[in-house]
């Protein structure tokens, strides 16, 4: 195990940064395998390019041993995107899609549903943005075959309980958008049947690191649509047209990228050497420090107070007419947030240092002084 304060002053960023749930910078030991395997590369030797391939496979078992899953279980994806899509284009019958999903679900369901009509979504609605187990609970149909939520929501924070969910939605598939919560909160991911996520923002490992876990339920409900030539099984398929492999490889399409790979093993062993669980921990602080200070200034927050409900995302709602002078005030302090749609959605890490939050303080004062109540 690494200690968690090696881990913490991995963070060498400048200060102000709290966009965690928008792009990770990476960290120094994913940036430093990223060059040694781009030379290796250059090389022109065999076994330097097989060395560089083999991260493929050891990402892929990473990725499986956090989420406690069968390694064959796991394969690379692009990104989260194309794991979803891999998951939408093959799922037949009603699913159960909230209209505030991230665009990776809705965008992916409703074309699929387009293309091949073997699905409809079933959307809907959840006032305060939601998707909790009585919500889903309250919503099923004897048609919905599926439900696809986000483990946490890219907008107001909220953490599902993807236990409580399966008890809700017995044997119906459960699909999951991981990204805003993988590596960073620990997840009974078991419970779900399809998990896509990519390492490009908690993980800092850089784009190109998706991933998704298809559970046997999903293996023998889900068609593999979109499953190209690495989706079989055996040697490069010559002269010949295989079926799609049996396990989750036939949700692939080409081989992937190494260099890639290589980034997401880096950072999923970093991940697991100091834990999940500690990091949670970490995060979980941070998003109380940032939550303190909202309330002292009395900007509103829509991200839920208990922590097993919340992870790195703390969503702040001004009035709407403060809304531009907050994002301001932010900015103006050097602070890197995400402000949309009339909200300020600031994300921290584990590494967010105490400077960054006086930062926060700082901006916050400042607005909560020149507001007009
Ligand atoms: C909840 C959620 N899902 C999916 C994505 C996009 O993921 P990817 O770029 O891996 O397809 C994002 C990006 O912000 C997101 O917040």
């Amino acid at each position: 195990m690494t200690d968690v304060d090696g881990y913490i002053a991995s963070f060498d960023g400048e200060p102000g940064y709290l966009d965690w749930a928008a792009f990770g910078p990476l960290s120094p030991s994913v940036r430093s395998e990223a060059h040694a395997d781009t030379e290796l590369l250059g090389s022109g030797r065999r076994s330097s390019i097989d060395l560089v391939a083999d991260h493929a496979t050891r990402a892929r078992d990473l990725a499986a041993s956090v989420m406690g899953v069968d390694d064959s279980a796991v394969v690379l994806q692009p990104s989260t995107t194309y794991g979803l899509m891999h998951a939408l284009y093959g799922v037949a019958g009603g699913v159960m899609m909230g209209r505030g999903e991230f665009p990776s679900l809705t965008i992916a369901a409703s074309r699929a549903v387009d293309a091949l009509a073997s699905a409809h979504v079933q959307w809907v609605e959840p006032v305060d943005g939601f998707m909790s187990p009585d919500f889903v609970r309250a919503n099923l149909t004897d048609d919905t075959r599926a439900v696809a939520v986000s483990l946490v929501d890219f907008r107001t924070g909220y953490r599902t309980d993807l236990s409580a969910l399966r008890d809700v939605i017995g044997d119906r598939l459960l699909i999951v958008d991981a990204i805003q919560g993988f590596g960073v909160v620990e997840a009974d991911y078991s419970a779900a049947d399809v998990v896509c996520s990519n390492g490009y923002k908690w993980l800092r490992a850089g784009r190109g690191t998706g991933f998704a876990y298809f559970s046997d339920r999903a293996l023998e409900r889900i068609r593999p649509v979109l499953s190209g030539f690495a989706g079989t099984d055996g040697d490069l398929p010559l002269d010949v047209v295989p079926l799609p492999a049996s396990s989750a490889r036939a949700f692939t399409v080409t081989a992937p990228d190494a260099l890639a790979a290589a980034r997401l093993a880096t950072a999923l062993a970093e991940t697991a050497a100091v834990g999940v669980g500690v990091i949670e921990a970490e995060i979980a602080q941070r998003a109380a420090d940032v939550m303190f200070v909202a309330d002292r200034y009395d900007v509103p927050v829509v991200t839920p107070r208990d922590p097993a409900r919340r992870a790195g995302i703390v969503t702040l709602a001004p009035a709407p007419q403060d809304a531009a002078a907050l994002a301001a005030s932010l900015a103006n302090h050097g602070l890197t947030v995400t402000s949309r749609s009339g909200q300020v959605r600031i994300s921290a890490h584990a590494g967010t240092a105490a400077d960054t939050l006086r930062l926060l303080g700082d901006a916050l004062a400042e607005f909560s002084s020149a507001r007009v109540w």
